[in-house]
């Protein structure tokens, strides 16, 4: 993802260090990757993996270090105003539950005029207008009478609907969809997907859709990143990876998929093994204390991101997998 007039961001090396009661722990550490205008990435990966944090370290809400360069600008040289104002208006975010993100004494108007008024500068019956139109757009029934709604009085769905106009609210060039769905029964959830993807197409919009589950961004991702213990371990085009899984962790996060051909009792297979504690990572690849394939070297040398012939499918691993058919 990195045609040089399309690049939006691009990020290289990004840590991010935090205090844990065990120690100094990277759970974002050296996270390279870039994102074009209106492309879509997903970010996958076990719980505790570090796909939030990452998200945070893009927004500038954790201390990072490396280089965050968005629409060309190093986010390290910008003012905390100017850092302000992107966040505020060119970097929408949608997180895993509206409830909480939702202000629940103010109306569903006012949350989204805000922005508009604050980072937009319209006036009260222009922002009005535009709020109208939104959540039209985001598939609010009857909007005129929603607006003067408290988030309180709407469904789960429809609570998330409204997150995601306040997201658009300023026309972001960047969306950062947090885990949008996970809090939604599944029938919403396929919804407010589709939602997504639809208005990051009509609006040209580049999305970073986080998911731990690698069948929910299947469909929408042009690119998918997979993380593990705070490292991209694999990256690259959607058809790519799917195509060819090099990764075990990937393949096994593949079959955690389930599938509407298979009985349901049938149990999910597992990872086995926890991810690594932050504070005692394994010294060479993170995942080998997990890994079948595991050899010497595996857990001697961290594995270097790479591709193995010149496409952008890049993994870490000293023996990745080889077929051409996905685990099943
Ligand atoms: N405030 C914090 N202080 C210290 N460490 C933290 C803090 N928040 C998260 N962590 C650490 O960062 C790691 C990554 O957390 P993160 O929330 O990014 O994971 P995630 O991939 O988003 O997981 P999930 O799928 O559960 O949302 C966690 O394992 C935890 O150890
Ligand atoms: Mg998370």
């Amino acid at each position: 993802m990195s045609g040089a007039d399309g690049l939006l961001l691009d990020i290289r090396d990004l840590t991010v260090e935090l205090r844990s009661p065990g120690g100094l722990i990277q759970p974002v550490d050296k996270v390279t990757f870039s994102l074009d205008r209106g492309k879509t990435l997903a970010v996958v990966g076990e719980s505790g993996s570090g796909k939030s944090m990452l998200c945070r370290a893009i927004l500038g809400l954790v201390p990072s270090r490396g280089s965050i360069v968005f629409n060309g600008h190093e986010a390290g040289r910008l003012s905390a105003g100017v850092m302000n104002r992107i966040r505020g208006r060119d970097i929408g975010v949608v997180l895993q539950n509206p409830l909480s993100s939702l202000n629940p004494v103010m109306t569903i108007a006012r949350q989204i005029m805000e922005p508009m008024r604050c980072h937009l500068k319209l006036s009260k019956r222009e922002s009005r207008e535009k709020t109208l139109n939104l959540l039209g757009a985001v598939g609010i029934p009857q909007p005129h009478e929603r607006m003067a709604c408290y988030p309180h009085q709407l469904s789960g769905g429809m609570r998330q609907r409204v997150a995601i106009a306040i997201a658009l609210a300023c026309d972001p060039q960047l969306l950062i969809a947090d885990e949008p769905t996970t809090a939604l029964d599944v029938t919403v959830q396929a919804e407010i997907l589709g939602l997504l993807s639809r208005l990051q197409r009509e609006r040209n919009m580049a999305l970073i859709l986080v998911s731990h589950d690698l069948g929910v961004v299947a469909g929408v991702a042009d690119d998918i990143a997979v993380m593990y213990a705070g490292r991209i371990v694999e990256l690259g085009p959607t058809g790519a990876l799917f195509a060819r899984m090099r990764m075990r962790y990937t393949r096994a996060l593949f079959d955690a998929i389930p599938r509407i051909d298979e009985p349901l009792q049938r149990r999910l297979p597992d990872i086995p093994g926890q991810p690594p504690d932050f504070s005692a990572l394994p010294v060479g690849c993170r995942f080998a204390p997990r890994c079948a394939s595991a050899g010497e070297i595996c857990h001697r040398e961290y594995p270097p991101l790479t591709a193995d012939n010149a496409d952008r499918h890049l993994f870490a691993c000293w023996f990745p997998c080889a077929g051409t058919e996905v685990g099943r």
